[in-house]
């Protein structure tokens, strides 16, 4: 057996085994959308593809502009798209669902509820009564480690608080699939990394499949079980990686040398496919910034 994987219970070919033996809760085939940019029609993703098993940890990785949240939002059925298929849980995506819980960047939690009340809104949406929808929206709070902030609004709470209120308002509604787009982008590193730790576990321990993307190769590392690679212009599939480092991950198993081997070879995959025009126009329209104030003679000494 792999040294690497003795602390595991199985090897890590063992586990992809079995992880490709679990049904297939997200299917995306041969998807293509486009938008009108300057007048011109865009092709934004082409011919993407993927499969994507129950229980599984799926990070999206890829260059800015490249599709990202394009894909994040077709698959939670917020934006419609023309051509190719997504099915999740043997359902076509026609629009949004209780089957899909999105989470994203921004803190997006309506700021006149207290906790409590947003997490409640799904279940209300969906017809349940008050008192059985307070009694779920506890369970997921305790779960998230916030019962006792049921009462705050949100402006009381930090933005990693935030964010678990925003998880446990996607996850009551019991979805299959869960998107995130790069949900701990805003955190500082410290709260990304206890939250980091407390997605896992709640993964570990819920039946939810989880695509999330992100810029981080780190995050995209430590949380996945494989990281789909786009590139940009069109947005396509460059690569599917697996990540073969047993579970549980500590947060400290980013030092470890295998670990390092892995982001390298992803940064490689990430950065030399062929040099890519900025795709993203607001990108390569940066205007050069003319000099606001002027510099003082010690200043000038220095080289900018
Ligand atoms: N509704 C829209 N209308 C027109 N163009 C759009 C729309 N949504 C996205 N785009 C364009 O599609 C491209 C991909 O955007 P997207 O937000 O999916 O990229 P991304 O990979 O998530 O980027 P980032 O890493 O910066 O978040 C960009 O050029 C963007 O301007
Ligand atoms: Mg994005």
């Amino acid at each position: 057996m792999d040294k690497a994987h003795t602390s595991s219970h199985r090897t890590t070919d063992e586990y992809f085994k079995a992880l490709y033996q679990r049904d297939v809760v997200l299917q995306v085939d041969k998807l293509t959308q486009s938008f009108d940019q300057g007048g011109s029609k865009k092709v934004i993703l082409q011919d993407v593809s993927l499969q994507i098993h129950e229980r599984e940890f799926v990070c999206v990785i890829g260059p800015s502009g490249c599709g990202k949240s394009t894909l994040g939002r077709i698959i939670a059925g917020l934006d419609a798209y023309p051509s190719g298929e997504v099915i999740v849980d043997k359902e076509v995506v026609k629009g949004p669902s209780a089957s899909r819980g999105m989470v994203f960047q921004g803190y997006t939690l309506f700021p006149w509820k207290t906790v409590k009340q947003n997490v409640m809104f799904g279940p209300i949406m969906e017809g349940r009564s008050k008192s059985n929808a307070e009694r779920s929206a506890r369970e997921w709070l305790d779960i998230v480690g916030l019962s006792k902030y049921e009462n705050h609004y949100p402006h009381q709470l930090s933005g990693g608080m935030k964010q678990r209120v925003a998880i446990a308002r996607a996850l009551i509604n019991e979805p299959k699939v869960l998107i995130m787009d790069e949900p701990f982008g805003a955190l500082d590193p410290y709260t990304r990394q206890k939250m980091q730790k407390h997605l896992l576990d709640l993964w570990r321990n819920i039946d939810i499949t989880i695509v999330f993307i992100t810029h981080d190769m780190d995050e995209a590392v430590l949380l996945s079980d494989r990281i789909v690679v786009l590139k940009a212009n069109p947005g396509e599939v460059q690569d599917i990686i697996e990540v073969p480092l047993a579970r549980p991950r500590a947060p400290d198993i980013v030092t470890d040398s295998r670990f390092l081997q892995l982001k390298a070879r992803i940064n490689n995959i990430v950065h030399n496919p062929q040099p890519q025009p900025d795709f993203d126009p607001a990108l390569a329209e940066m205007p050069d910034i003319p000099r606001m104030v002027p510099l003082d003679k010690k200043d000038q000494q220095v080289n900018h």
